[in-house]
Parts: C-alpha cells; sequence; structure tokens
C-alpha cells in the first residue's frame, strides 16, 4: 500500500510524528511519502491507496497552511483519509470539524484521533500550561510513540474512529474556533525583537512559514502583518531575542519550547 502524508509542523513534533509514523508503517512493508503543507502543492492526493493528514491542532482547527491545503483539495471520488491532531492538552472537534468538509467534497474519513505532544505556547498572558521540563517531555514522547503504533496498526487495518464527538468536545471546540482568528490578530502585536540582543542571524526570517519577518541591520527582527502565532521565531530564536511581550524577556519563566530534538530541526523554508 501506499500511504501519502500532508503535515504541517512549527516546532518539530509534528515532523517527529510523521517520521515516526513512515517508520512504522514502513517496517510493516508499505510505503509513505511525506508532503509538508507550506512547501507543497495537491501532489499528496494522487498516486496513493490512502491519505494521511497530521497537524498540531490551534484552538481545535488547522493551522492555517493545512486549512488553505484541504479546502483547495479537489473532489475526492471516495479516496480515503485519516487525520491525526496532536495538541498539548485539549482537541476539541477539530478532526470531527475537517471531517465533515472533506467529506463534502467526497473523501470517505474513516478515522480521526489525537496524540499529546508538548506545549509550544508559554507567553505572558498565556499561563494555562508551561513548557514542560525535559523528564516530562521525554515521557509525553515515549507515551506518544506507543499510542502512534496503535494508530498506525488500525489504519492499516482500515478500522473505523472519529475522536471528538462527544458534546463537550463539540461545545469548546466550536468556542475555540470563534476565538483563535481575534486571538491571533490581536496576539500578533506582541511580536517584538530585543535589537541588542538580536544576532541579525536570519534563522527567524529562514524559518518564518508565511514570509513575514525581515531583518534589518539596526533594528534586527521586523515583523510584518501576516502572521498566524505559529511561535516558530520565538521558540527558536537561538538568543531569545524574539519577545511576544517584553515579559517574555523572563525566559526562565516563558521558557522557550526548543523542538523535540530527536534529529528533528525547524524547517527552514528560504536561504
Ligand atoms: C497557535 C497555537 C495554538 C494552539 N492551540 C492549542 C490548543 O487549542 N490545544 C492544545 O492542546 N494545544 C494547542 N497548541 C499546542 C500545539 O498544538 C502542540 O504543542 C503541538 O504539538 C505543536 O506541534 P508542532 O511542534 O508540530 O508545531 C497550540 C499551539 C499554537 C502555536
Amino acid at each position: 500500500m501506499v500511504i501519502n502524508i500532508l503535515y504541517f509542523t512549527s516546532t518539530g513534533n509534528t515532523l517527529w510524528l510523521v517520521q515516526q509514523a513512515r517508520k512504522i508503517i514502513e517496517e510493516k512493508g508499505h510505503t509513505v511519502n511525506l508532503f509538508e503543507s507550506v512547501t507543497t502543492g495537491l501532489e499528496f492526493i494522487e498516486n496513493c491507496d490512502m491519505i494521511g493528514i497530521f497537524y498540531p491542532v490551534w484552538g481545535s482547527d488547522l493551522p492555517d497552511p493545512v486549512k488553505d491545503q484541504v479546502r483547495r483539495m479537489q473532489e475526492g471520488r471516495g479516496r480515503k483519509i485519516f487525520l491525526i491532531g496532536d495538541c498539548a492538552v485539549f482537541t476539541g472537534d477539530t478532526g470531527v470539524y475537517w471531517k465533515k468538509v472533506l467529506e463534502r467534497k467526497g473523501y470517505d474519513v474513516f478515522y480521526v484521533d489525537h496524540l499529546t505532544m508538548p506545549i509550544n505556547i508559554n507567553i505572558p498572558g498565556w499561563n494555562l500550561w508551561k513548557v514542560p521540563d525535559k523528564d516530562k517531555q521525554d515521557k509525553i514522547f515515549a507515551e506518544a510513540e506507543s499510542y502512534l503504533k496503535e494508530i498506525c496498526s488500525s489504519v492499516l487495518e482500515g478500522k473505523r474512529k472519529i475522536d471528538g464527538t462527544s458534546p463537550f468536545s463539540r461545545l469548546f471546540g466550536v468556542l475555540q474556533r470563534v476565538l483563535l482568528a481575534p486571538f491571533t490578530n490581536y496576539a500578533k502585536k506582541f511580536f517584538m525583537c530585543d535589537s541588542e540582543k538580536c544576532t541579525r542571524c536570519g534563522l527567524c526570517y529562514r524559518i518564518c512559514p508565511k514570509n513575514n519577518i525581515t531583518i534589518d541591520e539596526d533594528k534586527g527582527a521586523i515583523f510584518g502583518k501576516d502572521c498566524i502565532i505559529c511561535m516558530k521565531c520565538y521558540n527558536f530564536c537561538p538568543v531569545n531575542a524574539v519577545l511576544v511581550d517584553k515579559g517574555s524577556r523572563d525566559d526562565k519563566r516563558y521558557r522557550r519550547y526548543k523542538g523535540p530534538g530527536r534529529g528533528i530541526h525547524p524547517i527552514e523554508y528560504r536561504k
């Protein structure tokens, strides 16, 4: 069987998951092709027996690049799709919502599930969750790996499962989806650069999925209007010069999530 997987990743959790999934599935004799959503078109739909979409959950919704892609997908003609979200705490009804969108296009969305991964948002004003320490992260990855094996087996066996249908998931899912856009518009205004710390290395410019950052010799990183608050620049800045509000200068309190490690590096979209 050939499985094409579309994915988006900001801080590497989803990239680690798709690489693990590829390993698990290929060990069972199948072929997996990975397609990164910012740099790929719609070619992931063709030449396969099954499509997987892996995404980090953003406020019970898909990240913008994946949303754009799903909206552009043409007629499904009964093609099989599975949706796997990864979140820190709560996935809501993300998969259920996008299952309906895909079913209206004629896809057979047979499997929807989610895994828990480390949180990648730790900013002033959003004190609900903290980036876990290394031991806790290792535990989360071990549990995710074991659950991912179950997911891969179920998908290969063609089992049906739809996660996120409870009234609680539906209600809070809808609420989160409604609030995410205003929250994004509000939060993106707080991105700034500590120009004294900034080394002008340009990493934030290279990894921004929206090409929203320019580097100014005097001011350091300058942020445009297209931020989708993916938090890549904030988390991966080598000297933590990217701030979300001045309060985040306290980087012990607002610990950045530096990604899963394990050979995973932030995707660089440009040179
Ligand atoms: C904009 C944004 C919104 C998020 N919303 C949620 C959420 O609603 N629920 C949750 O549990 N985690 C949420 N997260 C956390 C991520 O889904 C989680 O850390 C994920 O594993 C990150 O994957 P990545 O490293 O591949 O980007 C959010 C992260 C970001 C950047």
